[in-house]
């Protein structure tokens, strides 16, 4: 008898006659209202999850005693308990590799647009506002030569050294739990304390995951160590960053301007007083999102998923993925 999977993602064609082929589907449009209901249906039947952007908590993994893989289109598995899973023997995978360049690029674009005010200044263009050669009032600072700062230097951080560093001749410091002597040589990068990092980069990208050891990591403390007039980029997860403190900071033009891709909470309130800031760039977690990326993130989820249903193990296991 064929294994049963509920998927909660929008899938390819091709990708869902795959599964279709090995497993009963359940799909489930969107996680939410009666969507949610719907999934909380299929789960005690349920062997195999696949999808993203839903934290899958105890309420949810109680309905689900037949469980055996959850598949996530996602690297990051903060919505996920791992050690309860872990304990109940269920399989987790990620989909790391294939997006690491992709999401190195929004960090990029996104440091750009901010030090360059590309957002701003275009919504200035489109109003009629240009009705005269440039000032000092609308220029924006260098990137080439400035000093990158990396916090957190798995795959994406060191997509982003290599960006810094080879594109923009940046001299790269970077933070992260232990040093990484491969970026050392190809970036000539620094491993050094946040508090280094802080004082002496020009721009700060966070590209770390998230765990209860890195929520908050960036405060009010953190942000009052920053150059003045430096710009953070986030594109790891919104909590790392005290959200209140980085307005506060930016409100009083300590920060010259912050890029982020990812928020406390998300999507992000039309009301945020982020959005009334004309020196944040604030895009909608657009990291991985290119069709090119998502396909391939999700064909790698779904071959995760039918592998371990399949009885083989998967090629991206995260129950152990360091925390
Ligand atoms: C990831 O893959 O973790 C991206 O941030 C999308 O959630």
């Amino acid at each position: 008898m064929k294994k049963h999977v509920v998927v909660y993602k929008q899938l390819s064609a091709p990708l869902m006659d795959r599964l279709r082929a090995a497993a009963d589907v359940t799909v489930i449009e969107e996680p939410k209202g009666a969507g949610l209901a719907a999934l909380k249906e299929a789960l005690p039947t349920a062997h195999g999850l696949l999808g993203a952007s839903l934290k899958i908590d105890s309420s949810l993994l109680a309905l689900a005693p037949r469980l055996e893989v959850i598949s996530s289109v996602s690297v990051g598995i903060d919505n996920y308990d791992v050690e309860a899973l872990t304990r109940r023997g269920v399989q987790l995978t990620h989909t790391p590799d294939v997006l690491t360049e992709t999401t190195a690029d929004t960090g990029f674009a996104l440091l750009m647009a901010t030090a360059r005010r590309v957002v701003e200044l275009a919504r200035w263009v489109r109003d009629g506002q240009w009705q005269a050669s440039l000032g000092p009032a609308h220029f924006g600072t260098d990137v080439h030569g400035k000093t990158l700062g990396i916090v957190g230097m798995g795959r994406i951080g060191q997509a982003l050294a290599q960006r810094g560093h080879f594109g923009f001749n940046m001299p790269v410091l970077y933070h992260s739990h232990r040093p990484r002597p491969e970026a050392d040589r190809h970036f000539g990068a620094r491993h050094c304390g946040l508090d280094d990092l802080l004082r002496g980069s020009d721009f700060v990208c966070l590209t770390l995951p998230l765990t209860e050891a890195t929520r908050g990591l960036i405060g009010e403390r953190e942000l009052a160590l920053m150059k003045p007039g430096a710009i953070l980029v986030n594109i790891a997860r919104g909590p790392v960053v005290d959200e209140p403190a980085l307005i506060a900071a930016l409100q009083g033009g300590r920060l010259r301007g912050a890029g982020l891709d990812v928020f406390t909470q998300e999507p992000l309130s039309a009301d945020s007083p982020l959005l009334r800031l004309d020196n944040v760039v604030a895009t909608p977690h657009i990291g991985s999102a290119t069709d090119e990326t998502r396909e391939a993130m999700a064909a790698c989820a779904v071959d995760n998923l039918l592998a371990v249903l399949a009885g083989q193990p998967p090629l991206n296991p995260a129950n152990e993925v360091a925390r």
